[in-house]
């Protein structure tokens, strides 16, 4: 593998100390925000590993926060975007690139009929939650604890709380969101199906919407929980969103709808499809799109829906090749092994040094908890040990293998079986030195 930018030398503490002059917090995103002593700047990114301005290598498991499903730089998607470069940058208006994406993503994800660009997953899942509430002429909407579905003040109730909450009603996770917005926004607890139908039972005729992550960060859904949630929703003519921000084009080309088999009215994509350029988008059942015709704004009554970049033929040219790569027979065979592989290493690491844990991978997703339970439900998360779980992390991240903490670590098709091996040998010395 060739060094960083061969030849070019960065001062990293003059570039740390500008961003912590001029960026708010010194960081892109203080959720994420890293110690100050693991603070790094990336320079360079080739498929799966990252160097840091220092020339440091790193085996990347976070790839852009999980939007590089074939590795950083893919050679396809580069050369999409260069010759759609060559074409124009942006244009505001129907572009080839936007109208085959808009038909393959109709193809390959199951609910889609009708699809709508974004620009990330936050405007995706706003955009779901608006065109539901125009749909249904109601207001409320349903989300389940822990989940994160972006920024925006629909979103952020509910999804940083450590303690019980009285369901359905939950706490504002961020300052600046109006507090009366709590009672539009029910919060129901994932993997209990009777609280959770009991909750959209009761609110059924305020209900304009259920919105879920199906695979609640990386707590896998219980059997027949993504059914129930899918039945009550139905029986009551709520739409129910999927957020498939994660889990669109990684869990299997159709996502975890696709995965599990339960289709729902509504989802929100972002992250994978866009090989690394931003992009979001909002695919489901056509009669959900009615507020966003022409014809709805003939009638008058029609739902604010646009975006200068929405659509990006650059973006949209990056999302036709990656979706091209995935198509190829064996892709997510090999992602779910990858995954697998990486997964039951890090189990046999526990067991033979002794250390409780509860490994989950589904697909090319996996995470670690510090536990002797099973991480089943959100309130189970509690209970395990987070700052070993942050120590462990930044081990890794000491020993080249970058894996912030408190996120999971997400394989790429660019991952090799010698790189799970690498990861592993990290693995044990970093849990060996907890
Ligand atoms: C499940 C889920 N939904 C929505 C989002 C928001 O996406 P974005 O960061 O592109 O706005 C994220 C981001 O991590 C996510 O994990």
């Amino acid at each position: 593998m060739p060094p960083a930018e061969p030849g070019r030398r960065w001062d990293t503490q003059a570039l740390l100390a500008t961003a912590e002059r001029c960026l708010a917090g010194g960081a892109l995103h203080h959720l994420t925000a890293l110690p100050p002593e693991a603070r790094v700047v990336l320079v360079r990114g080739r498929g799966s590993r990252v160097w840091d301005s220092d020339g440091r290598e790193y085996i990347d498991y976070y790839l852009g926060s999980a939007s590089l499903v074939l590795g950083h730089a893919h050679p396809e998607v580069l050369a999409a975007v260069r010759a759609q470069e060559e074409q124009g940058t942006q244009f505001f208006e129907l572009t080839p690139a936007a109208i085959q994406l808009a038909e393959r993503l109709t193809q390959v994800v199951p609910c889609a009929e009708r699809v709508k660009f974004a620009n990330s997953g936050s405007e995706a899942t706003a955009a779901a939650l608006k065109l539901a509430r125009a749909h249904t002429g109601r207001d409320h909407v349903l989300k389940f604890e822990g989940a994160y579905h972006g920024t925006h003040d629909w979103a952020v109730w509910g999804a940083l709380h450590r303690a019980p909450i009285a369901y359905p009603r939950a706490e504002a996770d961020s300052m600046g969101v109006p507090r009366g917005l709590g009672d539009y926004v029910l919060v129901a607890p994932y993997n209990d199906l009777a609280t959770a139908s009991a909750q959209i039972r009761a609110h059924r005729h305020q209900l304009a919407a259920v919105m879920m992550e199906p695979l609640l960060g990386n707590v896998r859904p219980a059997p027949g929980f993504l059914e129930g949630v899918r039945a009550v929703t139905a029986e009551y003519g709520i739409p129910l969103i999927f957020d498939e921000v994660v889990s669109g084009f990684r869990l299997a080309l159709g996502g975890a709808q696709e995965y599990y088999g339960v289709v729902p009215d509504l989802t929100a994509l972002g992250k994978s499809l866009g090989g690394g350029y931003p992009i979001g988008a909002i695919a489901g059942r056509a009669a959900l799109f009615d507020s966003v015709t022409p014809a709805a704004v003939a009638r008058g009554r029609f739902a604010m829906y646009t975006g200068t970049f929405s659509g990006n033929p650059v973006s949209c040219a990056a999302a036709l090749a990656t979706l091209d790569v995935l198509q190829r027979p064996g892709t997510y065979a090999r992602l779910h092994d990858l995954g697998q592989s990486l997964a039951n290493g890090l189990r046999d690491i526990s067991r033979r040094l002794g250390v409780p844990t509860f490994v989950i991978n589904e697909g090319p997703m996996v995470d670690l908890w510090f536990t002797d339970r099973p991480v089943t439900s959100y309130p189970a998360i509690w209970a395990a040990d987070a700052a070993r779980s942050r120590t462990f992390k930044l081990g890794l991240m000491r020993r080249g293998i970058w894996s912030p903490p408190g996120l999971k670590m997400f394989l790429s098709l660019a991952h090799t079986d010698e790189d799970i091996a690498r990861t592993l040998e990290a693995g044990e010395a970093a849990m060996n030195a907890l």
